[in-house]
């Protein structure tokens, strides 16, 4: 209407108030403010209370971090600082006359009066002082202190007040309260710097920068990593936790591993940390040797690939598949193929395929399985020569399965015995496992469960799912990627094999140099850290940077302790964590965080029978 009535220009001599605009004083100023009270002021609705710490209320020696109980009391409690740098060389001044003055007071006060002590202390502030100034170059400041308490009503308020003071004077400190005052001291906290004059009068305190950076409040438990991924809440200060495990210049590799007893929230943590790290981009793997269920909503959820390695299952991995992207792994940064034989690689790892499946197997029969092997290949055409596995038009050869490799082994007297090694995968009950490769490996989330494998094939089913993602993992040296091993006790632990369980260990030595990370969950640590003198176990936690420790049983978490150097405390802070709070050690930061995840993925990835419950009823399906 302005516009049409007065033009362009008018417009613009229209005071905004008459305009109505909203300015952003608007935005930000509270709509109400009641002060009517000595004890506090209410600003919308919350109530504030103000405690200011007088200025001779200080501890003389502090050390750093002092404040810290302060800031990390809790919600509803903040703390303002105003520090007003001195001119050096008037404060100097001054303090030099001041203790000149009182040196000469002190000449003709007996030693028996009161104020005798006071003039000596006050002579050695001022030499303390001034020695600061002079030598160190230190420079002089007023350090005033505000505590801001908020409640809902005056009861909580006032409790929560009488609390404050409490744990200050426990720190010796005196605070006081600012009656009458809140008004100026609620502006006096806002960050404009702008302290009331009485305020500051009362609560003024000298320091020097020494002892001004001392008073800052953080000690460094923070876990903040820019391009990370959240994690939760810091429980000593309730600040963000955001963790990148792949920032190299702060953690030597982006290995991990989840400790905790069963139920402490383990494979909630792995979840969130893959769902989180997947809408990152990264690719991820999970490998669940028991409970394999428990990953498939998630999994679904986020479109991912959920393939079941059992004896029942229709999904095939062909373990003798040499797959034609492990040729090209330097191609993005070197634009070369590889030269080392691909073939001889593969012969290896199907030797520790057969011990496997034969724990006795001997040296001969090995030999003789590997020329068998060598033998099937070279029947598809390929040999040790890289370029073999091409045909003549350059395309990928098909490759030779586990029955080709028992035809083979049938054909030929001496091998014939050999036959009945691999028998159960060519034509018994493993034979869903002889055929080809037929399940699509290109998504970024993909699940490989094993659970339905019964003990003493899981080593068997684990190795074929790690060959697997191992392959695919060295695709490329620049793709992120992350292995997600679950309860990994039941891979190398007492019970497990000694090839299987060098081989996961394999993975965490050499990962990172394929651009990737492995994650790791246990419980049972006992059992962890049994094989071979806990080699393996101690092996996982050597090269993994990153540490979540859950909750765990008191022997447990001594036993931890040993092998990671952890604190009385820490130790103490396991045992006490509840479910879903970790210590979190990465590099020398030790942190307790609360593992925190959305409403929507809490339902996708509880597991807790009433939670199921609701869903049930949700759904109507009762
Ligand atoms: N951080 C968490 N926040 C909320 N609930 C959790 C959290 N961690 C675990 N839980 C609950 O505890 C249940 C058991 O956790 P889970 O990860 O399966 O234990 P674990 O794998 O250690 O045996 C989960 O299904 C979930 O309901
Ligand atoms: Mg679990």
């Amino acid at each position: 209407m302005s516009k049409l009535t007065f033009g362009k220009a008018k417009q613009e001599e229209i005071p905004e108030l008459w305009t109505g605009k909203t300015t952003i004083l608007d935005v930000l100023a509270p709509s109400s403010v009641d002060n009517g009270s000595r004890d506090y002021i209410v600003v919308d609705g919350i109530y504030h209370s103000y405690l200011y710490i007088a200025g001779y209320g200080y501890r003389t020696k502090n050390e750093a971090a002092w404040l810290s109980p302060l800031v990390e009391a809790g919600d509803n409690i903040g703390i303002s600082f105003t520090f007003r740098k001195m001119p050096h060389d008037k404060i100097l001044s001054r303090i030099s006359q001041k203790t000149m003055l009182n040196r000469s007071r002190m000449r003709e006060v007996d030693d028996t009066r009161q104020d005798f002590e006071e003039l000596d202390s006050a002579i050695s502030a001022g030499f303390y002082l001034k020695d600061g100034m002079n030598r160190d170059n230190q420079d002089f400041y007023y350090m005033s202190t505000v505590i801001e308490i908020t409640a809902d009503d005056a009861e909580d308020l006032e409790r929560r007040v009488t609390d404050v003071m409490t744990l200050c004077s426990s720190m010796s400190m005196v605070a006081k309260r600012a009656d009458y005052k809140h008004e100026q001291c609620f502006l006096s906290s806002l960050p404009t710097l702008s302290i009331d004059s009485d305020i500051e009068r009362k609560a003024r305190r000298n320091v020097l920068t020494d002892s001004l950076a001392a008073s800052f409040p953080f000690s460094s438990f923070e876990i903040y990593d820019s391009d990370g991924i959240f994690l939760g809440l810091n429980k000593y200060n309730s600040s963000i936790a955001i963790l990148d495990i792949f920032d190299s210049d702060k953690y030597s590799n982006a290995n991990g591993c989840i400790l905790g007893m069963s139920g402490a929230g383990k494979t909630f943590l792995m979840q969130s940390l893959a769902l989180r790290l997947r809408m990152q981009g990264t690719q991820v793997f999970i490998l669940a040797p028991i409970k394999g269920h428990e990953f498939a909503d998630a999994c679904y959820t986020v479109g991912g690939k959920y393939l079941r390695i059992a004896p029942s299952s229709k999904d095939c991995i062909n373990i003798m598949e040499i797959r034609k992207k492990s040729l090209f792994t330097d191609y993005e940064i070197k634009t070369d193929t590889r030269d080392d034989s691909i073939l001889a690689e593969k012969l290896q790892k199907l030797m520790i395929f057969f011990s496997l499946i034969k724990n006795d197997i001997t040296q001969n029969e090995l030999n003789l399985l590997d020329g068998a092997v060598i033998r099937t290949y070279n029947k598809f055409g390929i040999t040790f020569e890289n370029a073999s596995l091409f045909d003549g038009k350059g395309n990928f050869k098909r490759m030779p399965t586990l029955k080709s490799l028992y035809e083979e082994l049938l054909s030929k007297e001496e091998t014939k015995p050999l036959a009945l090694i691999i028998e159960k995968f060519a034509v018994g009950s493993l034979s869903a496992f002889g055929g080809e490769t037929n399940v699509d490996l290109n998504n970024k989330y993909i699940v490989l469960d094993i659970s339905e494998m019964t003990d003493h094939l899981k080593p068997l089913g684990m190795f074929m799912a790690l060959d697997f993602v191992w392959d695919k993992a060295k695709e490329s040296r620049i793709q992120k990627k992350v292995i997600f091993l679950d309860e990994l006790w039941t891979l190398i632990g007492a019970s497990s094999n000694r090839l299987a369980a060098d081989y996961v260990l394999e993975i965490f030595k050499v990962i990172r140099g394929y651009g990737g990370a492995a994650f790791a969950a246990t419980q049972d640590i006992g059992d962890f850290f049994s094989l071979d003198d806990g080699k393996y176990g101690k092996g996982v936690i050597n090269n993994s940077r990153i540490k979540f420790i859950l909750q765990l049983e008191e022997d447990e978490a001594f036993a931890v302790q040993k092998y990671m150097s952890l604190s009385d405390e820490e130790t103490m802070q396991i045992i006490r964590n509840q479910r879903g709070e970790a210590l979190l050690c990465a590099n020398r930061n030790k942190v307790c965080i609360e593992i925190k995840a959305s409403p929507l993925i809490y339902s996708i990835l509880t597991t807790k029978r009433s939670d199921l419950e609701k869903r049930r009823k949700i759904n109507g399906t009762v």
